[in-house]
């Protein structure tokens, strides 16, 4: 059987939230967890991050803070390969090797552009556009088997396997591997604490509308207590849960963190009103989050070693890439990643 290698990466706007965490980076931790003999790569999705308004000032200081994130949530960098996307050059390049694969019409169907482009279609740039067709090489550029997301990012996940088999077929034979999104049960969209029927989003105006990784105690418990609920008591079953969207999404913050079935939590508060869950949730959630924010700030301190540790990295990364870059170049007709130059000056350039 094929060894496991599990890729995935966060984009590099502003902190991390709730639903980052609960989304991604919590299911990583316990994927090393449950697979100690896969590979696994973790990058900062910076190359997407120009995609929408940054501010260039503030890029790397981006990077390192969801560096330091994954690290302090559980990333073990002697175990794990973590490095910034731009350090490898040959994500980019795969990605222009892989547009003249993916017929438009697919990207057409993308929801995440159509909502980030919102009404703007005509000035939204063409970056935004390929978004996801860098994504597909982020995770085939390392023959990832398994790349665990968010619910939000599983279109772009499938959109990867349609890619790579389009490839496969074109090139005649099975050469890109087919990854698969992991996507946990529970908790893969966490909704914004101010309306139950949207996501909790690093974009959203409010920031009462998520806890982010790196607020304290108070700011938690206040917005824990702002966020919408009605004003009926927790029933017995999280089914009849259904209609009440911002109830569903608190219980399920409240078990994923605590590592619970949310029936049992459901069962737990059964008959309470929020006024006595809330400030539960927020203690809870405050007792998980704080080590983590702590260790942030020390691994923040150093943005020395926090370098290091991603050029070290990055540089293990590229040991991956470059043969299967290299690889794919000679399926299409090219040279390779290494016509006119020694081997050990192309190892430097990509
Ligand atoms: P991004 O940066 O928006 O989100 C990072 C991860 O967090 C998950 N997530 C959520 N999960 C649950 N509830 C939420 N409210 C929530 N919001 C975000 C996302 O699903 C994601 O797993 N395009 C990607 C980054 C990326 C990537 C990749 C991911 C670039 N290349 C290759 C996987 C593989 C993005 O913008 O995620």
């Amino acid at each position: 059987m094929k060894k496991k290698r599990i890729v995935s990466g966060v984009r590099a706007t502003g902190g991390l939230h709730l639903g980052n965490y609960i989304g991604a980076i919590k299911n990583w931790t316990e994927m090393a967890t449950q697979h100690g003999d896969a590979d696994f790569l973790f990058f900062i999705a910076d190359l997407h991050a120009i995609t929408t308004p940054y501010d260039e000032k503030a890029l790397k200081d981006n990077t390192r803070e969801i560096a330091a994130a994954y690290i302090a949530a559980g990333v073990d960098v002697r175990k794990m390969i973590l490095f910034p996307q731009s350090a490898v050059p040959g994500h980019a390049m795969l990605q222009w090797l892989l547009t003249s694969l993916t017929p438009m019409g697919w990207l057409n169907r993308m929801t995440q552009f159509k909502e980030k482009a919102g009404k703007q279609r005509d000035n939204a740039v063409l970056g935004l556009y390929a978004y996801p067709v860098l994504q597909a090489a982020d995770v085939l550029l390392y023959q990832a088997t398994h790349v665990p997301v968010g619910e939000d990012q599983k279109q772009h996940i499938e959109l990867a396997r349609d890619i790579a088999g389009a490839f496969n077929r074109r090139y005649g034979q099975e050469f890109f591997t087919l990854p698969e999104p992991i996507i946990r049960k529970e908790g893969a969209r966490i909704m914004s604490l101010r309306d139950g029927t949207k996501k909790m989003s690093k974009s959203d105006e409010s920031d009462y509308s998520r806890i982010n990784l790196m607020d304290d105690a108070d700011t938690i418990a206040l917005k824990f207590r702002k966020a919408k609920t009605d004003s009926d008591p927790l029933p017995d079953s999280f089914e009849a849960l259904k209609d009440r969207p911002e109830a569903a999404n608190l219980v399920t913050i409240y078990a994923t963190l605590a590592d619970m079935d949310r029936d049992a939590v459901v069962k737990q508060f059964a008959g309470r009103n929020f006024s006595v869950f809330k400030p539960a949730l927020a203690e809870l959630t405050a007792e998980k989050f704080t080590p983590v924010a702590t260790r942030m700030r020390e691994l923040l301190s150093d943005k020395a070693e926090l370098d290091r540790q991603l050029a070290e990295g990055a540089e293990r990364a590229r040991a991956i890439a470059v043969p299967v870059l290299d690889d794919t170049m000679k399926l299409m007709g090219f040279w390779g990643t290494n016509p006119f130059h020694s081997a050990d000056r192309v190892a430097g350039l990509l």
